[in-house]
């Protein structure tokens, strides 16, 4: 095994380090050399085929971690995922070439639904459009929805789903969830009600997902999936674009069967400006930002930081997900 002085890390999250400096003189102390994405978006495969050749560690960011990409890792011990979403990285060539995937849990779960609560008074109160029409001159007299006694269903109740319930109990509003596993003691502490999926996505007003992209959740959100929801009702997306047909969201918007959507994820990130959604002025659209706060970019970077090197040392590191 290499000594941890000679090895190679690559760092592709543009916020790592971005609120505690330690983060990258400890990393650039104990190793030989780093590398840092200095494109502020996430690598594309090509990308990372030229920086991946004698790299040894890389705490990676949402860049695009397919087979070609590994086919340039030759010495590649460990991807430390900044995050909890690994839908960007081929997990079975990683596990093929003995490389040590992991993630950072609960790491920024707080922040994720503290955003999608946001996202959430966003579109029942037109705060952006208010604010912004102030900014104009202009005095909007504008009409908003309360949260207080509307229905929010959760597709979704791990980690964050259940931060996201724990912060809807103050509203007054009733919570629907659904999920494959159920933490009922959770849903009972709070008062969340487990439905099957049919029931809340008739009932609900607002309907946030919060489950990851796997093969089986792919395009969950689709025709049928968005003509079963409440006519009226809200979507939210702070979990991953893949989940969503984008078409069938864009046609359920456009004929006003959904009141509005707000997406921090794209099923091809960043979307470009001819996304359809992007044109349709009921989408809230973000750059995939839940995990941008202090709190969040301190904990992931920690946790992968401290994985990576583990990796490198030959010892276990503490989320290895492969
Ligand atoms: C995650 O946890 O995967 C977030 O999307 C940030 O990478």
């Amino acid at each position: 095994m290499k000594p941890l002085t000679e090895c190679h890390v690559l760092v592709t999250p543009t916020s790592y380090g971005r609120n505690d400096a330690r983060l990258k003189s400890e990393l650039e102390l104990l190793v030989g050399k780093v590398t840092y994405n200095t494109t502020g978006k996430p690598l594309s495969s090509e990308q990372l085929q030229g920086l991946l050749p004698d790299v040894d560690g890389y705490i990676a960011g949402l860049d695009v971690i397919d087979s070609a990409a590994f086919s340039a890792a030759h010495h590649l011990k460990v991807i430390a995922r900044y995050g909890v979403g690994v839908s960007n990285v081929d997990l079975k060539r990683a596990a093929d070439l003995g490389i040590v995937v992991t993630i950072t849990p609960g790491a920024n779960s707080k922040s994720v639904a503290e955003l999608t609560i946001g996202l959430m008074l966003n579109l029942v109160r037109p705060i952006i459009y208010a604010a912004t029409s102030t900014h104009k001159g202009q005095w909007p007299r504008t009409q908003g929805v309360s949260l207080e006694g509307k229905t929010v269903g959760l597709i979704g109740l791990g980690a964050i789903g259940k931060e996201v319930a724990r912060r809807l109990g103050g509203f007054d509003c009733r919570i629907l969830a659904n999920d494959v596993v159920v933490d009922r003691d959770f849903a009972d502490s709070i008062g969340v009600q487990i439905v099957d999926r049919d029931i809340l996505l008739n009932e609900s007003d607002i309907v946030s997902l919060h489950i990851p992209a796997l093969p089986e959740t792919q395009g969950i959100v689709d025709a049928a999936f968005l003509a079963s929801m409440k006519p009226g009702s809200y979507l939210i997306n702070t979990a991953r674009g893949e989940l969503i047909d984008e078409g069938a969201l864009f046609e359920a918007l456009d004929s006003g069967h959904l009141r509005g959507a707000a997406l921090d994820t794209f099923v091809k990130e960043p979307p470009g400006g001819d996304n359809p959604l992007l044109s349709l002025s009921q989408v809230i659209a973000t750059p995939h930002m839940g995990s941008h706060t202090d709190g969040a970019t301190n904990a992931m970077g920690w946790m992968a930081l401290r994985d990576c090197l583990a990796i490198l040392k030959g010892e276990e590191p503490a989320h290895q997900v492969t």
